[in-house]
């Protein structure tokens, strides 16, 4: 794609009928010796003020690259953005130049990332690290900063802050690590947050807790959230919309309620079958026959053709595109409505 970049940050204030963060028909590519790894084949969603989207799809389906993507932080090359848009209030920042961008990363749009000890700096107090964001980008002197510091870890429920914030991440743990990264991701107070896999290497518990502070955090600030995560079971309560991602495309996108009443794509429903049910103690769990795809070789058709019980013979020829089951949800399934009425032929 032909860049021609722009110094023009996105306004802040109202928004008009523009969406906060729109993701729009976003394509990337790694152009690597084996081939072209197709791991990002027409995305788009949107998040709004105080709205969580979740984004949900098995290892490899394209989550994270499209975080990636819409944090400027992808190695291009290897990557590559053949096609589309990531409108941040309007502005296309595929279009900004690197200085603007900058301006926007970390700053305006937010990431937590999943594994939160080793982004932490082992050899600097949590409280240096945090306070630098505020060293760093409000030019704030050292003893403001770090009170600053103890403020955020005071907001992130940290017991103790002012007693903690000279101790070093390696005493702390897992769960109070991660609430310190969400802490330092919120210092800047961003307008969007995205959060790849926030809870993933933490026990059940502290799962919970975490999703639950996320939740307050953005009730409190009214950020968009992008929450990514393989489990469905952990978004029920926290998120207001899904997208279910499939070899780098959305194929299920819908109010998080209707997901859970009923699916309209079978690769989510497969995705349901597989959550343990207290009330179904005692089933075997289902788990989707067959393998994920090759993203250097795409199968032809809808992707998730070669393990679908739905498949017809058009579904190996005729990729099927995003079709509106309602204003606010849509499938990319031929055949959505057998799907919706669970009539499995
Ligand atoms: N630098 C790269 N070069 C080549 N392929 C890459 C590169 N980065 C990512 N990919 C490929 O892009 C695909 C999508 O990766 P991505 O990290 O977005 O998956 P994901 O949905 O986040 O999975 P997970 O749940 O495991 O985090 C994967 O097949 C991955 O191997
Ligand atoms: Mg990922």
């Amino acid at each position: 794609m032909k860049k021609t970049s722009t110094n023009v940050l996105p306004a802040e204030g109202g928004l008009g009928d523009e969406p906060l963060l729109a993701v729009d028909d976003l394509h990337v590519e790694f152009h690597t010796r084996a081939g072209t790894v197709r791991a990002v084949n027409g995305v788009s969603y949107t998040v709004g003020p105080g709205e969580t989207l979740a984004v949900l799809g098995e290892s490899g389906s394209g989550k994270s690259v499209t975080a990636q993507a819409i944090m400027g932080i992808l190695d291009m090359p290897p990557a590559v953005i053949p096609k589309g848009q990531i409108r941040f209030r309007g502005t296309d920042l595929l279009k900004l130049s690197e200085e603007a961008r900058t301006q926007v990363r970390g700053q305006r749009i937010a990431m937590i990332f999943q594994d939160a000890l080793s982004a932490l700096n082992p050899v600097f107090t949590v409280g240096w690290q945090i306070s630098e964001m505020f060293r760093v980008h409000r030019g704030m002197s050292k003893s403001d900063a770090m009170k600053k510091a103890v403020e955020l870890m005071d907001r992130v429920r940290i017991p103790a802050a002012r007693q903690r914030v000279n101790d070093y991440p390696h005493q702390f743990s897992g769960g109070m690590r991660q609430r310190i990264m969400i802490a330092m991701s919120i210092a800047l107070d961003p307008e969007v947050l995205i959060a790849d896999e926030p809870t993933t290497a933490l026990d059940v518990t502290v799962q919970a807790q975490i999703m639950e502070l996320l939740a307050e955090l953005q009730r409190e600030s009214q950020m968009g959230l992008i929450l990514i995560t393989h489990d469905l079971g952990v978004v029920a309560d926290v998120a207001d919309k899904i997208a279910v991602m499939y070899a780098g495309r959305i194929v299920e996108q819908a109010p998080v309620y209707d997901i859970y009443k009923a699916p309209a794509h079978p690769y989510t429903k497969g995705l349901l079958d597989s959550i343990p049910r207290v009330d179904q103690k005692g089933q075997d769990l289902y788990a989707i026959k067959g393998l994920p795809p090759n993203l250097l070789d795409l199968p032809t058709g809808c992707s998730f053709h070669p393990r679908c019980p739905y498949r017809q013979d058009n579904c190996v020829t005729d990729v099927p595109p995003l079709y509106e089951i309602s204003g606010t949800r849509g499938s990319a399934c031929h055949y959505w409505r057998e799907v919706l009425d669970g009539d499995q032929q």
